[in-house]
């Protein structure tokens, strides 16, 4: 595990998923993610891992440029942006960057995706940081960021020298890992029995 605070992929202190091998199985063949996106996230890896604090600037001029997300990363009392959290997250996401390429989707995945949802929900926002920011990120805006986060990547996914076909091809890939994610992430906000 990198020693980046707060960050708990592979942590056998986190409760399991609720989701079964064959629950994660049957949510990827709906979202039509298959062997080839595994091998296409591999190649973007390769891509994109010297780019990762390039496309974090990309993410976070678009998070500090619009209000009404930035507030969630600022002081629930006084609106402040807190930087100390802005710089914590950060270095997870860079992380989740290329675990997300890395595209070894197992249990001990699974279990970090509902720790990560629970940190987007009141159940978990603000505890790893120990922040005072805005308590709850609603679930539309986390859905809606699937679509920044997804267009955003294409520009640097054809820094390498990949074909137009083949930046296609990991552009696709990831887009389809972002929205399998972010639904793992909305378990919290849905109601006992209706995720
Ligand atoms: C597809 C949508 C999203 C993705 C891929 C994403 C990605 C991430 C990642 C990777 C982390 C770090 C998790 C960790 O390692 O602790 C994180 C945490 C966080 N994200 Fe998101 N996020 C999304 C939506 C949003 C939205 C809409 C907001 C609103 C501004 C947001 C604000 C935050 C905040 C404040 C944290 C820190 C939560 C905490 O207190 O632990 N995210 N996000």
């Amino acid at each position: 595990m990198p020693s980046i605070p707060g960050y708990r992929l592979n942590d056998p202190a986190l409760p399991p998923s609720p989701l079964s091998d064959q629950d994660l199985a049957d949510l990827k063949a709906s979202l039509l993610f298959g062997e080839d996106d595994v091998a296409a996230l591999k190649q973007a890896e390769g891509v994109v891992a010297d780019q990762v604090e390039a496309i974090l600037d990309v993410w976070y001029g678009f998070v500090g440029g619009t209000p009404h997300l930035l507030r969630y990363f600022s002081d629930a009392a006084t609106g402040e942006p807190i930087g100390a959290y802005l710089d914590a997250v950060r270095k997870r996401f860079g992380q989740w960057i290329l675990d997300t390429c890395r595209a070894e989707y197992d249990g001990a995945w699974l279990a970090w995706q509902d720790e990560i949802g629970r940190r987007h929900h009141r159940i978990g926002k603000n505890k790893t940081d120990g922040v005072t920011a805005a308590a709850h990120i609603p679930m539309r805006h986390l859905l809606a960021l699937v679509m920044p986060i997804s267009i955003t990547m294409r520009p640097f996914l054809a820094k390498k020298g990949a074909s137009q076909a083949e930046g296609d091809k990991m552009h696709a890939a990831w887009t389809k890992a972002v929205l399998l994610q972010a639904i793992l992430w909305s378990r919290p906000y849905a109601k006992e029995g209706d995720f």
